[in-house]
């Protein structure tokens, strides 16, 4: 079995270190940070027996696993290591730098993975003296518990190197998808809508955070609201997913970020983390109550899918993954009650250019238009996944 080795013992790396140790793998985690080791240590010490506690592992499995996990914080340890993953901060120089300095260390056929969410991986693997061995293997936290992983290779990465991370994240349970490497991948790029449209018809005074919130989990059965999902999530972390990805596509303006949430951060207002966000969670605060109309409802969870498929139409289009791919990302990696493009289908393809076409008659903005795929699709009368 490949022994694996992780670097950055933070919340995604200690994950991904899990999972491989749990899979039966060797696992060497590093992190430049000694008091990151010790945390990352306890952590897992901590996880491991609360799933022993629960019955889900055997006392034994969790000492083995605990076991297997090699904690250290020199980088010589990784000579040798089959398959390395990169979980450190996401700053394109820093990773740049630590591949440099790896590839020094690691044998000549040792792959180099990177657990960037917002990073071009082309860039990363062009720091590289063999840049074909470098990919993208995004895990979605927590790495151990989510179902999906997204395999993207760079430009410059061997088919073999893709084909091996894609069997990996497979033999670690996961649902692995193929993305192009371009911002966002699949589903940080698929479900902007989701927030920015919430956000949208916030804005416009349409309706509150607390009716948008019951109106998506209604009516389209998600299991979070986006405003509720925005405060757990943390809206530091969430606004810049949001502004990286309009940059990056060079001012979209189907990503344009929303002032009202640029004002909780100016503000502190990160959501539940601190206390109070879109909501507050302050003691004895109460939530504000929905108000449950059942036109302005389907209204509302309507216009935020039909944003929702216009974007993952568009995501086929420009070749990003397959359409079978997308509805498993979105299903398994932001558990999706329904893949969006099978929910394309069941609404009619039609019916779906319709809506849109309403949006842009309605505000005249670029950020209404629909799919080219979409529209073609309806005047062939083709759907997908034929
Ligand atoms: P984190 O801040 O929890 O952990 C990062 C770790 O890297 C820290 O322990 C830090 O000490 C260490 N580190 C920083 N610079 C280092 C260096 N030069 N050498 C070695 N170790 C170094 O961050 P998190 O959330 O685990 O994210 C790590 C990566 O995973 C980022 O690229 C992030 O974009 C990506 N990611 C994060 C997700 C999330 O939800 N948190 C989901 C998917 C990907």
């Amino acid at each position: 079995m490949e022994k694996i080795g992780v670097i950055g013992a933070g919340a995604m790396g200690s994950g991904i270190a899990q999972l491989a140790a749990t899979t039966g793998h060797d696992v060497v985690l590093y992190d430049a940070f000694p008091n990151a080791i010790e945390k990352a240590k306890q952590s897992l010490q901590a996880i491991l027996n609360k799933l022993a506690g629960k019955g889900k592992i055997t006392d034994q499995d969790a000492v083995a696993i605990f076991g297997r996990i090699h904690f250290v914080d020199f980088l010589e340890a990784f000579s040798e290591t089959d398959i390395i993953i990169e979980a450190i901060v996401e700053d394109l120089a820093v990773k740049r730098e630590v591949f440099r300095d790896l590839e020094e260390i690691v044998r000549e056929d040792t792959i180099l993975a990177t657990n960037t969410s917002s990073l071009p991986i082309t860039a990363i693997a062009s720091s590289l003296k063999r840049p074909e061995r470098c990919a993208g293997m995004h895990f979605f936290n927590p790495a151990p518990v989510m179902r999906l992983v997204e395999i993207i290779p760079a430009l410059q990465t061997d088919e073999k190197v893709t084909k091996k991370l894609y069997n990996l994240g497979e033999k670690w349970g996961k649902t692995a998808v193929r993305a192009k490497d371009t911002p966002g991948f699949i589903v940080n790029r698929v479900a902007r809508p989701f927030y920015g449209e919430a956000l949208r018809i916030h804005d416009e005074g349409i309706a509150s955070p607390a009716t948008i919130d019951w109106a998506v989990t209604t009516y389209g059965g998600f299991r979070m609201g986006p405003f509720t999902l925005m405060d757990y999530i943390g809206h530091d972390v969430n606004f810049t997913v949001t502004e990286t990805v309009y940059h990056s596509f060079y001012q979209e303006p189907r990503y344009k970020p929303s002032f009202s949430q640029k004002r909780l951060v100016d503000a502190g207002f990160l959501g539940r983390k601190s206390g109070r966000g879109f909501y507050d969670y302050g003691d004895g605060a109460e939530m504000p109550k929905p108000i449950k109309n059942e036109h302005i409802g389907k209204q509302i969870f309507n216009r935020i899918l039909i944003m929702l498929i216009n974007e993952a139409a568009d995501a086929v289009f420009w070749n990003i993954a397959s359409p079978e791919d997308i509805d498993l990302a979105m299903t398994n990696g932001v558990n999706y009650p329904k893949g969006l493009l099978s929910w394309a289908n069941e609404i009619g393809i039609q019916n779906c250019v319709a809506r849109m076409d309403a949006l842009y008659d309605e505000y005249k903005e670029d950020r209404y238009r629909c799919s080219p795929l979409l529209r073609k699709m309806a005047n062939q009368g083709d759907i997908f996944f034929e």
